[in-house]
């Protein structure tokens, strides 16, 4: 059974009827343009094929009732008097409450939730949940389903109810990615253009099974040193710097503030320039920014850690590696590779191995197609 049966089944047996609707929202993995989503800058992620499942039907009153499948628990809840508590089911509360902030009325339904995204990964398994769960409450209540808007509001939950102070890129992703392709995101604008993979490559993604604790301060510590600098700079954010111009008055910030500068400015550039060689068919060009991607937040941006680096490196020693870096917020979590398609399976082997070997630490791979955005599934 795959986890779109399971999940009707588990509706059927939870409920005793089959649901009314059924949501998908995948994860993502960005392939360049990282730290730069709340510098109101650009990004190039990809969703992937692992995806936040929600199967529902209404109910008459104001209660919500739902199953998480990967917890085997239930949470109960009703829609007039949310309350913040800990646990999975804060996500779907989140957006709930971010639409009825939206001043949108909301009918009462029960649920089942599954995921295949792995979790803490850094592959956006939170902003799965959260757009699928708005995806299926927009069609269940009759509300437009524009992509950029509600991704706004998944952020909104995050940010407000669940605490997490992210940006925008992986609610977007989720919302609006394009099978096939990586989207190349305004995060100023939200607006996005498509920019397929190049000919022949396959995106490897490498989990160094390392998970750290502390990614929340240092994140927001990293947040907090941007706007320092986009305030000496005198710009609204660090998106309003080219390089050129960095280069003329970097030497007016203090050497930390600088590198974490430095680092967004160069990414801003070095992402419009990899969807640019995307659209060009040029594999070689994006995995070379890839590689300097990783430079600069290894070095300037101090978001690498020992595991990330070492997948990095053996990755990039591959033969048919176009080029490999550091993915998500970073500490942590997973690598990303363009690799050439035919020499997926192999290298993902070898680098495995080669970093068992390295760590004593067994990387989950996954090797993913751009997969579409959040939809309605028809009932299987
Ligand atoms: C996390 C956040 C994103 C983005 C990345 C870093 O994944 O959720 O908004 O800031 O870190 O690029």
């Amino acid at each position: 059974m795959n986890l779109q049966q399971q999940l009707i089944h588990t509706f059927v047996a939870q409920y005793g009827a089959a649901p009314a609707l059924l949501a998908r929202a995948p994860g993502r993995v960005n392939l360049i343009g990282e730290h730069t989503d709340y510098n109101d800058g650009f990004v190039l992620p990809m969703a992937i094929e692992r995806a936040a499942w929600l199967a529902l039907r209404p109910r008459d009153d104001d209660d919500v009732r739902l199953y998480a499948l990967d917890f085997a628990e239930t949470a109960v809840f009703s829609l007039a008097h949310l309350a913040k508590e800990a646990g999975w089911a804060e996500y779907i509360k989140g957006v709930i409450w971010a639409l009825q902030q939206d001043g949108r009325t909301l009918r009462g339904f029960e649920g089942v939730l599954a995921s295949d995204v792995p979790i803490g990964a850094g592959l956006s398994s939170s902003a799965a949940v959260e757009v699928v769960t708005a995806r299926a409450l927009a069609a269940l209540n009759d509300l437009p389903w524009q992509p950029a808007q509600m991704a706004r509001l998944c952020q909104r939950a995050e940010n407000g109810w669940v605490g997490v102070n992210c940006g925008i890129m992986d609610q977007m992703i989720s919302a609006a990615g394009q099978a096939g392709h990586a989207l190349l995101i305004d995060c100023r604008a939200l607006t996005w253009e498509a920019a397929p993979l190049p000919p022949q490559t396959a995106v490897v993604i490498l989990d160094t099974a390392t998970r750290r604790g502390l990614v929340d301060s240092a994140y927001n510590e990293r947040r907090r040193q941007c706007e320092t600098a986009a305030a000496l700079l005198g710009v609204p954010a660090l998106r309003d710097v080219s390089p050129a111009e960095f280069a003329a008055q970097e030497a007016r910030l203090e050497p930390l503030t600088c590198r974490r500068a430095r680092h967004v400015i160069s990414e801003n550039a070095r992402t419009l320039a990899a969807a640019t060689a995307m659209r060009a068919g040029d594999a070689r060009q994006v995995g070379q920014l890839m590689n300097a991607s990783h430079a600069s937040l290894r070095d300037d941006f101090g978001v690498s850690s020992a595991a990330l680096n070492t997948m990095v490196d053996l990755a990039q020693r591959q033969p048919g590696c176009y080029g490999a870096r550091m993915t998500g917020a970073g500490f942590g979590g997973c690598a990303v590779a363009l690799v050439q398609a035919q020499a997926a399976t192999h290298f993902a082997q070898t680098v495995a191995a080669a970093y068992v070997q390295a760590t004593g630490l067994q990387p989950q791979v996954i090797i993913s197609q751009p997969a579409p955005g959040a939809e309605i599934m028809p009932p299987a």
